[in-house]
């Protein structure tokens, strides 16, 4: 799809994303690349500027990811402005032959800015103003032909430019909230020094996605496995705009979802008017399966493994009755296509997440309406596209389900218990008006037990672990500060009406160090 872009080069700062996410707030496309694939990229003319992000290393060391200098020449041969944030700031300058020195140091937090000249890229700011900094090293001499354009007490050169006015580089951190003029500066890049014209506008995308569908299936038929999470429906409902009754879709109702969710999720997508709908209800074959299994990797990779089985032989049953199906939907999002910084590389190696199911079997071309956005985007886009509420401002839930908030081995009892608990944690939290304001808040059950007292007699019966945290997109989260009164609430409620559980505790560990759910 042509449309004006500024690409992201990812140099494995944990601020990435946080770079791409704020130029799509500013309504131009972005999009993260790495440094090799950078480096052999075709520039087209969409692409009106280059920012180079942060990273952890030194451009000293052997290992620390780079580009070369030809790939900057060539960026600056067709034209097109460049921006180096912190690490790239410090790369610019190296590859152009000015001086980095190592520091052993380093500047951290917040830093006050002092601009030296006048220059398009602070316009609407004032001469000091507090930034937020990171790092050890830093240019202590400029290239040739390059200006300085701000200081801070430890950075001489804060801020630079090339006199021709292509190059930028920043030491400190704009896409940060802590740097008060972050978004300013880079709303100075984008539009008065790449010139940017064209707004993103959500309207237009869907427009275009509809039409890009539509020109790649022609009169073929797409199949789909539907969660009923707002990432898979609203994906389903873009195709189904593009292509409407060729379209197939299957619920697996694996038995780990919260209680009566499968029967809605097929109920409401039959309301909201997709023809095709086919249930399969395959809950007794992952109990099967998961019988004894205690490992966190092995339950997971179980329940994809069985996912991907059910849903290869009802395509295949589908496929007896209608014919060759060639195009498989997916509600992939961009966090989960592309693998960034530390914290998603991270993420990817510490749990297998099982969101892409590509059946081996089948030779299937794969249509992603959404693997462009993140989750707050498809979450507009959802709503724009007039679908209900409720299940856009649903919490994320895993795909393998209540598997992994269950600890240890998945049993019927164990379900029964989780089931009821999240229940009663999800009416809490809507009772008190917490839970749109959270990510998530859900109940994990513990394999353990512990003795307490009811109605004078002694009990010995199951823990279950409260979790409600704030994030922005799952890589990072913060436990919530709970109100006391809901979090009584919900331990009194839990306790007094999910047989089997007596005592209640609540997680206070972010991500990191801990993760999200607990397998
Ligand atoms: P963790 O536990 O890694 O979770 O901190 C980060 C976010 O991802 C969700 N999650 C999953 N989502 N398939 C999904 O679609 C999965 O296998 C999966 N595992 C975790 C989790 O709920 C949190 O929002």
């Amino acid at each position: 799809m042509e449309r004006e872009k500024i690409i992201v080069v990812d140099f494995g700062s944990q601020y990435t994303h946080l770079i791409a996410r704020r130029i799509r707030e500013l309504k131009v496309y972005s999009e993260i690349k790495h440094p090799e694939d950078f480096e052999n990229m075709d520039l087209k003319e969409d692409v009106k500027g280059i920012i180079l992000s942060g990273g952890p290393r030194s451009v000293y060391e052997k290992e620390a990811p780079k580009i070369s200098g030809r790939a900057i020449a060539k960026v600056i041969e067709k034209g097109i402005p460049i921006l180096g944030i912190c690490y790239g700031h410090q790369l610019i300058a190296h590859l152009l032959n000015g001086i980095v020195k190592k520091e052993d140091k380093g500047e951290y937090g917040i830093s006050e800015l002092t601009l030296i000249r006048n220059d398009v890229i602070f316009d609407g700011t004032p001469k000091r103003q507090r930034v937020w900094m990171s790092h050890k090293d830093q240019v202590v001499k400029l290239p040739k032909k390059f200006i300085t354009l701000a200081s801070t007490s430890y950075s001489k050169i804060a801020a630079y430019r090339s006199n021709d006015g292509l190059i930028y580089g920043l030491q400190f951190h704009p896409e940060v909230k802590h740097t008060r003029y972050g978004k300013k500066i880079l709303r100075n890049f984008i539009y008065k020094i790449c010139k940017c014209k064209r707004k993103w506008k959500l309207s237009e995308i869907i427009k275009l996605k509809i039409k890009e569908i539509r020109d790649r299936v022609g009169n073929e038929k797409v199949i789909m496995a539907v969660s009923g999470g707002v990432d898979s429906v609203t994906a389903a409902y873009i195709i189904k705009l593009a292509i409407n009754d060729r379209l197939h879709i299957i619920h697996v109702n694996t038995g780990l979802m919260r209680e009566g969710e499968s029967e809605k999720v097929v109920e409401f997508l039959r309301k909201m008017k997709f023809k095709n709908v086919h249930y399969v209800d395959a809950g007794n074959l992952f109990l099967k399966r998961l019988r004894h299994v205690k490992d966190p990797e092995e339950k997971r990779r179980i329940i994809a493994r069985t996912f991907i089985e059910v849903f290869e032989e009802k395509a295949r049953e589908l496929e007896e009755q209608i014919g060759e199906i060639k195009f498989l939907g997916q509600g992939t999002i961009y966090p989960d296509r592309i693998e960034s910084g530390r914290a998603s590389r991270l993420a990817d190696r510490i749990k297998s997440h099982h969101n892409v199911v590509l059946p081996e079997g089948m030779k299937l071309q794969l249509i992603e309406p959404i693997a462009d956005f993140y989750k707050d985007e498809v979450r507009r886009l959802a709503l724009k596209l007039g679908l209900p509420k409720e299940l856009i401002v649903r919490h994320p839930f895993p795909g393998p389900g209540l598997a992994i908030r269950i600890v240890g081995e998945v049993t019927e009892e164990k379900l029964r218990i989780i089931r009821k608990a999240s229940m009663i944690v999800e009416e809490e939290m809507e009772r008190s008006g917490l839970y749109k304001k959270v990510w998530q808040a859900f109940p994990v059950l513990l394999p353990i037990k512990t003795v307490g007292v009811m109605g004078d007699q002694r009990t010995y019966q199951y823990l279950i672990a409260l979790r409600i945290v704030k994030s922005e997109d799952g890589m990072t989260a913060d436990f919530v500060k709970m109100p006391w009164k809901t979090l009584e609430r919900i331990s009194a409620r839990i306790v007094n009406e999910v047989d089997g559980v007596n005592r209640v505790v609540y997680d206070i560990t972010n991500k990191p160090p801990a993760t999200i759910e607990y397998e």
